[in-house]
């Protein structure tokens, strides 16, 4: 089973994640959404968040920190920001934190992706099916 969970202001982070859940069969459900809590344990869990002001969305921290180990057995993590990829080290942590297993492989792009960008979000979502 594969869950796709994100946080998006401004749709970045919100079309890499739906890039993701399409090239895994499932949905893309942004954190806020009630919808996000996970009904049943995951085999593998995308997150994604952007970085605001050297911080993740106090939502999506939430949410990570709402998250067990026995629910999740790994996590994939993807981000987009203007130039730093701190992101990716704090949703990381949070999930460390919490015992969850984190695949060392992220997705990155700078602000809006690409079309071609969202291709290799694909491709690199069908890696962990
Ligand atoms: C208020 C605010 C603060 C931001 N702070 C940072 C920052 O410290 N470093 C950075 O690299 N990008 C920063 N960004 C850029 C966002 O991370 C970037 O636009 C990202 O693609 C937004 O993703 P979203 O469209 O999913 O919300 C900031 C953006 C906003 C709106």
């Amino acid at each position: 089973m594969i869950a796709v969970r994100y946080f998006s202001r401004s749709g970045n982070v919100k079309a890499i994640a739906e890039a993701i859940a399409k090239a895994t069969c499932t949905e893309a459900v942004s954190v806020t959404d009630a919808a996000a809590a996970l009904a049943e344990p995951v085999d593998t869990l995308f997150v994604g968040g952007a970085l605001y002001a050297y911080g993740i969305d106090d939502a999506l921290k939430a949410y990570l920190q709402s998250l067990d180990a026995s629910c999740v057995k790994k996590a994939v993590v993807f981000s987009s920001s203007w130039v730093s990829k701190h992101a990716i080290d704090l949703i990381k942590g949070e999930l460390e934190a919490r015992g969850i297993a984190v695949e060392a492989e992220t997705f990155y792009v700078r602000s809006k992706p690409s079309a071609a960008q969202l291709e290799e979000a694909s491709a690199f979502a069908k890696k962990f099916i």
